[in-house]
C-alpha cells in the first residue's frame, strides 16, 4: 500500500529506536526538491509555517468582526493564517498570484513560477471545540488564476491534529511527513506513494439528509446495508484524510435547492481531487471529473465527491 514507512519501536527507558539510531530522516524539501528544486523550496516555506501556528491557537480563538465572499463570520485565526501563508508565499520570491478562500480575490505577490490557492484554515468552526482543521494548498506552475483543477502542477495539505502532518501530491504520487519525530520543529517522512485502500472501510456526507438529491440518499443507504462505517468531522481536509488512509467515500453534495454544493473549486476540491487521484482515487461532481470543471470565477463550488476509484465509478452511474 505505502512504499516506505518509517518503523520505530518504543524501548523500556522510553527512547524509541528511531531516536536511538537517529535514522536520517528525509525532509519536505528534500523530497519535493527530487521531484523539482523550487517545489521543494515553496513547500518548505508552506511547512514552515505550522509551528508558528501551532503556537497562536491558544490565543487567537475569538471572532473577527469580517464575513469571507461566501457569506461566513470569519475567525481572527482565519485572518491570521491568511496573511501568514500570502507572506511567506511571497517572501519566497517563487509565487506570481495568490487567491485564497479568505481574500476572496487574486492578490498579485510577485514573478515567480508559481500561482498557489488556498484554504487557509479549514473547518474553522472546528477551532472552538479543538476538532481536527487543516490548511489547503493547490500550486499552478506558469498559470494565471483561476485556473482548472487538470492544470495543477502539485496539491497538499496541513492538518493540526492530535499531531502536525504534512501531505502532498504531484501527478507521481503522494507523501505524508509528520512534525517533531526527530527534530521538534521539522517534518520527516512518514510514508512515500501512499494508495488508497482496495477495501474501502469509510463514509461520510456533509449537509442534511432530508435536503440531499436522490442519488445522494440512494447510496448512503448502500453503503450503509454494506457495513462501511460513519465518519464525519465538519473538516473537509480531516475527513478526506480519514479517506486516504483507511478508504471510502467522502462528500459534501448537492443538496435541494443547493445544487453547487458548498466547497469551493479553487480552494478546497481541485486540491483534494487532484491528492485522491494522485493516491488512485477520483473525484466527481457527479456529472463531470472535479479537476476538469472550468474555471469561471474565483467563488465557484461543486458538489464534491471523492474516493475510491470504484465507489466514484458506482455513485457517478447514477446521474
Ligand atoms: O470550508 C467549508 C467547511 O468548513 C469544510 O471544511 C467542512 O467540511 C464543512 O464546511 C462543514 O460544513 P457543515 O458545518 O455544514 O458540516
Ligand atoms: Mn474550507
Amino acid at each position: 500500500m505505502e512504499g516506505r514507512k518509517n518503523s520505530r519501536t518504543t524501548s523500556r527507558d522510553g527512547t524509541s529506536s528511531t531516536e536511538k539510531r537517529r535514522a536520517p530522516s528525509v525532509s519536505i524539501a528534500q523530497h519535493a526538491g527530487g521531484f523539482d528544486p523550487d517545489l521543494g523550496r515553496l513547500l518548505e516555506r508552506v511547512a514552515g509555517l505550522a509551528p508558528r501556528i501551532r503556537k497562536e491557537l491558544p490565543v487567537r480563538r475569538d471572532p473577527a468582526t469580517t464575513r469571507n465572499l461566501y457569506g461566513e463570520q470569519q475567525l481572527e485565526l482565519d485572518i491570521w493564517m491568511n496573511d501568514r501563508f500570502v507572506d511567506a508565499l511571497r517572501d519566497s520570491k517563487l509565487v506570481a498570484q495568490v487567491a485564497s478562500e479568505e481574500m476572496g480575490r487574486v492578490k498579485e505577490v510577485g514573478r515567480g513560477r508559481f500561482s498557489v490557492v488556498l484554504d487557509p484554515l479549514d473547518g474553522s468552526s472546528n477551532v472552538k471545540s479543538n476538532n481536527i482543521f487543516g490548511t489547503i494548498f493547490g500550486i499552478f506552475d506558469r498559470k494565471a488564476l483561476p485556473a482548472r483543477g487538470m492544470d495543477l502542477f502539485a496539491a497538499g495539505y496541513l492538518i493540526y491534529g492530535p499531531a502536525t502532518t504534512f501531505v502532498y501530491a504531484t501527478g507521481k504520487g503522494v507523501h505524508e511527513f509528520v512534525q517533531g519525530g526527530v527534530h521538534p520543529d521539522e517534518f520527516a517522512l512518514i510514508a512515500e506513494g501512499i494508495r488508497l485502500p482496495p477495501k474501502a472501510k469509510l463514509y461520510g456526507i456533509g449537509g442534511h439528509r432530508d435536503k440531499w438529491i436522490p442519488e445522494v440518499k440512494a447510496f448512503a443507504g448502500e453503503l450503509e446495508r454494506e457495513l462501511m462505517n460513519l465518519r464525519y468531522g465538519g473538516s473537509f481536509v480531516g475527513d478526506f484524510n480519514q479517506i486516504l488512509h483507511y478508504g471510502g467515500f467522502f462528500a459534501y453534495p448537492a443538496q435541494v435547492g443547493k445544487p453547487a454544493g458548498k466547497y469551493r473549486l479553487h480552494f478546497e476540491s481541485n486540491p483534494i481531487a487532484f491528492i485522491a487521484e494522485a493516491a488512485g482515487g477520483a473525484g466527481t461532481t457527479g456529472t463531470e471529473r472535479i479537476l476538469d470543471v472550468a474555471a469561471t470565477g474565483i467563488d465557484q463550488t461543486v458538489p464534491t465527491y471523492v474516493g475510491n476509484r470504484d465507489l466514484i465509478d458506482r455513485f457517478r452511474s447514477r446521474f
